[in-house]
């Protein structure tokens, strides 16, 4: 059976999207769309995509697209989101899910009364070792995690020259460093702890209250060149400091940056249980580190002889032969359409993508994270009804 899939957005995402998608045999990629028919056209002739349009309706309304891939920059999710499902289209969203939890909620409750498989892009759970991680903890040898603390550093926001539209609020949104990087931090926690995070304190803080916007914009992770630039505002946080109470009792701490010189893609995280630490970091991610007080520690290596079961699944080269980023991408989407296909088929299937309902419980802690920056003090992570987790 081949799912047709239609991809928003000509971007970074999308490019990785459709990298990914090319490697799944029961997956078609028949549609692109871009901001401007140019682009669509250059991208869909780029990627070997047959149809491009200029406008994501075109495109939700193409009867042979099944399923949305919705790549383009916040301000957009929501509307692409509500019309793929309102035309009855599965729906894979970048996080996050919208711009704020009164639209990620509204979400939620369409997308479960129309049917459709929804999913939030939330990746670093699909890696073997972060699975592993949580076989781990599931398997309750080491007891409850107590403290969850670690770190997601990147760099390539770190001058005042660097610019990307995350860097105005009306597109990306209220929270920067936070949303854009720490709502990953938060997702892969709760997910490998089963814990949800309940109440927050935190500390944000901008280096660059002002930067030097370039004509024309500037790609994702690509430093513009441009010498003609504008002198810009910039409201959102370059970095912070949370600390985290869970809703089992335990505690953590996460610090999130975008101007950490040398740390690229650095999602780090020490989940200490009673008679064990388990860590992980995406930039070594073929790698466990176990902590022990009474033994001597150890790394695990990706190796599917080696993993739990539901982990092995994860990893499709032998020990030694390194997987990454894209890999676990990938893995998601294989998640994502083995859940179309089975519900195609009439088949249970137990899905590990995150659901529109993570996302918008991801959403509402890192507006309690603002709003516990703004008040400088502890903020309750609340739910709202009909959303509850
Ligand atoms: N899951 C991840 O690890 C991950 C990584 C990167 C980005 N993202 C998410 O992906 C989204 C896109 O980010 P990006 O880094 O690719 O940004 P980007 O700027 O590289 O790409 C955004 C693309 O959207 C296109 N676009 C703008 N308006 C459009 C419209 N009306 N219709 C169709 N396309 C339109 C732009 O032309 C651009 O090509 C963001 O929401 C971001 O949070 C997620």
């Amino acid at each position: 059976m081949t799912t047709r899939v239609g991809v928003v957005g000509t971007g970074f995402a999308a490019a990785s999207h459709i990298e990914a998608l090319h490697r799944l045999p029961q997956v078609e990629l028949v549609a692109l769309a871009g901001s401007s028919k140019p682009k669509a056209d250059e991208a869909a002739t780029r990627h070997g995509v047959e149809k491009a349009f200029d406008s994501f309706r075109d495109l939700i309304d193409d009867d042979e697209v099944e399923v949305v891939h919705n790549c383009t920059p916040n301000f957009l999710h929501a509307q692409v989101n509500a019309a793929a499902i309102d035309a009855g289209k599965h729906i894979l969203s970048e996080k996050p899910l919208a711009m704020n939890s009164g639209e990620t909620a509204s979400l939620v409750q369409q997308a479960e009364a129309a049917g459709v498989v929804s999913g939030v892009c939330f990746n670093y759970r699909h890696y073997p070792m972060v699975r592993q991680a949580k076989a781990m903890i599931d398997s309750g040898e080491y007891g409850p995690v107590n403290i969850a603390h670690g770190s997601y550093l990147q760099d390539w926001l770190l001058y005042a020259d660097d610019w990307n539209w995350r860097l105005e609020s009306d597109k990306a949104g209220n929270s920067r460093a936070v949303s854009d990087i720490g709502s990953h931090w938060l997702d892969v926690v709760q997910y490998i702890t089963g814990q949800r995070v309940s109440e927050v304190c935190a500390d944000l803080s901008t280096i660059h209250t002002s930067r030097n916007k370039p004509a024309g914009g500037s790609q994702t992770f690509v430093s513009t060149n441009s010498t003609v630039t504008e002198p810009t505002a910039v409201d959102t946080e370059d970095f912070g400091n949370v600390l985290l109470r869970f809703d089992n009792g335990a505690r953590g701490a996460m610090s999130i940056s975008q101007v950490s010189p040398g740390r690229k893609n650095r999602l780090w995280f020490e989940l200490d249980a009673a008679s064990a630490s388990v860590v992980w970091d995406q930039e070594e991610p073929n790698h466990l580190w176990l902590g022990r007080r009474d033994k001597a520690n150890c790394q695990l290596v990706r190796d599917p002889g080696l993993l739990a079961p539901e982990a092995a699944r994860l990893a499709h080269f032998p020990a030694g032969h390194q997987e990454g980023w894209p890999d676990g991408l990938k893995n998601m989407f294989i998640d994502f359409y083995g859940d179309i296909d089975a519900r195609a088929s009439g088949d249970e299937y137990r899905a590990s993508f995150a659901t529109f309902l993570d996302a918008h419980q991801v959403l509402r802690t890192v507006e309690a994270i603002v709003a516990s920056h703004r008040s400088r003090g502890w903020v309750e992570v609340t739910n709202e009804q009909g959303a509850e987790a």
